[in-house]
C-alpha cells in the first residue's frame, strides 16, 4: 500500500527527551547535575512511562503533565536532588522546549514536499505539544497535532491510534506511524499501522507480540521509506 500519512510520535522521536537534564546540567549553578544527569533524565522518562502504563490499566487517567512532573520527582528523590525547587523548576521549564532532533525539520519538509499528510500522536497535552512544536519551529510542516486528551488514555490502547483515522481517514497500512519507543511502535504494529521504530540508542527489539516493519537509526532516510 502507498503511503499517503505520516505519524510521528512526540517525545524522543522528534523532541529529544533528555535535553531538559542535559542543559540543566550546563547551566551556572547547577554543578550536581555535572555527573549525574544521564540517570536522572533516564530515571525520569522511565518512571513517566510507567506511570502512564500503569493509569491506563488501571483506569486512572491524568494528562502527561502531570505524570512528567510525577516523574521527575521520584527521579530527583533517587539521584538525591529532591531538596533543589528551583532546579525542578528549571527542568519542568526546560520540559516545555525540547529541542528537536536536528534532522526533523528537513524530514518534515521532504515529506510535505512529496504531499504526504503529517501529524503527531502523543501522550503529551496540547498545551505541551503546542510548546514542543512552537520552540522547534516546525508547526508550519504538519497538518496537526494530536493528543490522548481527545479519548482520555494513554498508548499504547487502541483508541489513541484510533484518532489518526478519525482525522485523516484511509487504510490503517497506509499510515505509516513512527516511534523511538519500541513498545509504542510495536503496539501500533499490532493495531495495524505500517510502522517504524527509530532506535537511536541501539536498544534490543522489545519481546512483544507485534515487531515493527522498519527499524531506523535516526529519521534521516524516513521520507525515503514513506516514498516522498
Ligand atoms: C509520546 C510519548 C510516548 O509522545 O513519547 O506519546
Amino acid at each position: 500500500m502507498p503511503i499517503t500519512t505520516c505519524i510521528f510520535d512526540a517525545y524522543g522521536t522528534l523532541f529529544d527527551v533528555a535535553a531538559a537534564a542535559r542543559q540543566a546540567a550546563a547551566e551556572p549553578g547547577h554543578d550536581a547535575l555535572r555527573d549525574t544527569w544521564p540517570a536522572l533524565a533516564n530515571h525520569w522518562r522511565l518512571k513517566q512511562l510507567q506511570y502512564t502504563w500503569l493509569r491506563a490499566i488501571t483506569d486512572a487517567h491524568t494528562d502527561f503533565w502531570k505524570v512528567t512532573q510525577n516523574g521527575l520527582d521520584w527521579a530527583l528523590e533517587a539521584t538525591e536532588l529532591d531538596g533543589n525547587a528551583a532546579l525542578r523548576q528549571r527542568l519542568l521549564d526546560l520540559y516545555w522546549e525540547l529541542q528537536a532532533y536536528p534532522e526533523v525539520p528537513d524530514m518534515l519538509r521532504a515529506l510535505k514536499a512529496a504531499g504526504k499528510q503529517t501529524a503527531i500522536l502523543s501522550n503529551g497535552s496540547p498545551a505541551m505539544l503546542d510548546g514542543a512544536v512552537q520552540s522547534a519551529g516546525i508547526g508550519d510542516v504538519l497538518d496537526d497535532v494530536l493528543s490522548v486528551e481527545s479519548v482520555g488514555i494513554f498508548k499504547p490502547d487502541a483508541r489513541v491510534y484510533d484518532l489518526v483515522q478519525d482525522r485523516f481517514g484511509g487504510l490503517r497500512d497506509e499510515v505509516l506511524f513512527v516511534s523511538s519507543n519500541g513498545w509504542d511502535a510495536a503496539g501500533a504494529s499490532g493495531y495495524g499501522f505500517t510502522t517504524a521504530w527509530v532506535n537511536r540508542a541501539g536498544e534490543p527489539m522489545d519481546r512483544l507480540p507485534w515487531t515493527p516493519a522498519h527499524v531506523l537509526s535516526d529519521l534521516t532516510t524516513f521520507p525515503q521509506l514513506a516514498g516522498a
